[in-house]
């Protein structure tokens, strides 16, 4: 069994498989994820799909060729459907069975179970196919090892630099949503129905949780902001080390695209982040170090204050070092 996942008698969740945009200038949506660092796995009118290091993908259907199986959310970014990956043919028959109880399901040729979630976003269900989440798959071992006080542990070798960003997975999905009434519906949906964990909470302002108790701090979080909206926010893919973090965002930038905010430390989570405007909806954040959670941690009530959120962060990105003067 893989150590990622519940034990017990509910379904065991893996993490997120893919998330799918439904957008109009493919061409834009494919240089944009491109210069992210995913790997283009197929590329026609009608649909993109990228792929992480590990595997997860990000999925354009273009959506003036395309069928969707459900009406689009309005108003809001255009993300269509987050799909996630669980343990195994017989995980996915429990979901399908939990998710019957409740609301509709179809099943696509591929093996994918879908419905709506409780704010009309779709959310699929399929067997994960990659390898364990914390494994060091695929890593390079020199952008794990570092120089800390009592633990020399690089000795004799650089550390890692990186051009550009390759993420590695997609660690979590955010939406705002509109307040309480909201936050019920969710905690009925992801806690209830779906049974993921919860690592923290907002009060009744927000929540962030886990699709297993194994697993990074958050999943998916639902939180209230001053919009007072219930819309999709961002989707956050795990890179390999927080020189991956910084690295990457200054090769994005540097391609044109928009920081949002960042880079910053998170303190919820204690996760560096980068978040950057994305033109197929939403945000994209590149992510590393993250709190991992087990059945040990207890959730904890925060204010939903900005000292919370983030210990820091800068505004306006950060750009590569061109020597000591200001540039005149
Ligand atoms: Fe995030």
């Amino acid at each position: 069994m893989n150590s990622n996942a519940r034990r017990g008698a509910n379904a065991r969740f893996i993490g997120i498989d893919a998330v799918v945009y439904g957008v109009e200038d493919m061409d834009l949506c494919h240089r944009f994820f491109d210069d992210w660092g995913l790997r283009t796995l197929k590329r026609d009118n009608d649909e993109i799909v990228f792929e992480t290091r590990q595997g997860p993908q990000v999925i354009l259907r273009n959506v003036t060729t395309q069928a969707f199986p459900f009406p689009p959310p309005a108003p809001g970014p255009p993300l269509r459907e987050v799909v996630w990956g669980v343990a195994s043919e017989h995980d996915l028959g429990l979901v399908g069975e939990q998710l019957s109880k409740s609301r509709k399901t179809t099943l696509s040729s591929d093996g994918t179970v879908h419905a709506v979630d409780p704010y009309g976003y779709g959310v699929g269900f399929r067997v994960w196919r990659h390898g364990p989440v914390a494994s060091t798959h695929n890593m390079d071992p020199a952008s794990t090892r570092t120089n800390f006080v009592g633990a020399r542990q690089r000795i004799s070798e650089p550390a890692i630099h990186y051009a550009r960003a390759e993420p590695t997975r997609i660690g979590h999905v955010v939406f705002e949503i509109s307040g309480p009434e909201a936050l019920r519906e969710g905690e009925q949906f992801y806690l209830d129905c779906l049974n993921f964990s919860v690592s923290d909470r907002y009060g009744d302002r927000g929540l962030f949780c886990r699709c297993a108790e194994e697993s990074d701090h958050h999943n998916i979080a639902l939180l209230t902001t001053r919009h007072q909206r219930t819309q999709f926010e961002h989707v956050a893919f795990e890179v390999r080390d927080v020189h991956e973090v910084f690295g990457g965002g200054v090769h994005f930038a540097e391609h044109g695209w928009d920081t949002a905010v960042g880079p910053g430390r998170h303190k919820v989570s204690s996760a560096y982040f980068w978040y950057f405007a994305n033109p197929c909806g939403g945000q994209v954040e590149y992510f590393s170090d993250t709190d991992f959670l087990d059945a040990t941690w207890k959730p904890r009530t925060l204010p939903p204050t900005p000292d919370s959120i983030a210990e820091w962060a800068l505004f306006e990105g950060v750009k590569r070092f061109k020597g000591f003067r200001k540039a005149e």
